[in-house]
């Protein structure tokens, strides 16, 4: 987010530029994370927007990111779908807060995380999906340091229930096979020490990432709902023999892909049913 703007005026200005190419109101945003961006595929009717357009967007750096914005349906469900987002790692902690706080501004009332992440735990192999439950913020940063903009959100929000207990349940009663578990949010962008995967076990959390969670803490900030999930693409560093890299994380990401896209199709569907939303 460039400095000196007004963050209203630069959320203002996006809604502008989105409500001008699309009649489309969404929902439910998504988030997709490093080798998860083909459900974009999947969505109907859509309107594609770069971020580039979109004033307070992020120019995402990183490979399995694209920087696109899709608007469309989602099995029925108007959904708003960043494929693509920035890390705190790139050197800005609130460089998602413009694209969240427009989906809050569109008219989401929820937003869907996702992420690749290490597994910590050895019930919990690469492969899987896991919804978070809960989260640790190892970062030591939030997007919501600093002057706070009462008409956005509170000072001290609450995240008792930061991932919605109701939308988690919509997402297991979709995929009875789905893992849960607690996400460590690791600031990077060197992956983990032996040592602090022990410690982050020790502490009781079950997967490793470098993201969702200043996510969350905006979405759950600006008044959205969460609900999240990890594709797991690796052990911990030291829990296997296996190197971690970020080429092997897109490669077993793209393995999970598939059930991924099902299990956000699935949960759309659900979600334009129930009223939990
Ligand atoms: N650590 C941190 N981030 C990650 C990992 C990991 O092991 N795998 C995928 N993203």
């Amino acid at each position: 987010m460039p400095k000196n703007k007004d963050p209203k005026a630069l959320i203002a200005q996006a809604c502008r530029t989105i409500q001008g190419q699309t009649e489309i109101a969404p929902r439910l945003g998504i988030v997709l994370g490093s080798g998860l961006g083909a459900l974009a595929e999947r969505i109907e009717n859509t309107q594609r927007i770069s971020y580039d357009q979109l004033a307070g967007f992020p120019r995402p750096g990183v490979s399995g990111h694209a920087g696109m914005l899709h608007l469309g349906t989602l099995a029925g469900l108007p959904v708003a779908c960043l494929q693509g987002r920035a890390h705190v790692y790139e050197g800005h902690a609130a460089a998602m807060a413009v694209p969240i706080r427009v989906l809050r501004q569109l008219g989401c009332r929820a937003v869907y995380l996702s992420c690749a992440a290490g597994s910590l735990n050895q019930k919990i192999p690469p492969g899987h999906l896991m919804t978070i439950t809960d989260h640790l913020n190892m970062m030591g940063t939030s997007p919501l340091v600093g002057a706070n903009d009462d008409a956005i959100g509170p000072r001290f929000p609450s995240l008792a229930d930061a991932y919605d207990p109701d939308l988690t349940a919509l997402q297991k009663s979709c995929l009875p096979t789905l893992q849960q578990g607690i996400y460590a949010a690791w600031l990077g962008p060197a992956f983990e020490t032996p040592a602090e995967v022990r410690m982050l076990r020790i502490l009781g959390a079950d997967a490793v990432g470098m993201s969702v969670v200043p996510e969350v803490l905006l979405a759950r900030h600006c008044g959205l709902k969460v609900t999240a999930t990890a594709g797991i693409t690796n052990y911990g560093v030291g829990m296997s023999d296996d190197p971690v890299t970020h080429e092997q994380t897109l490669t077993v990401a793209a393995q999970l892909s598939d059930r991924f896209c099902q299990l956000v199709s699935d949960f759309a569907a659900a979600f334009a049913r129930k009223s939990v939303n």
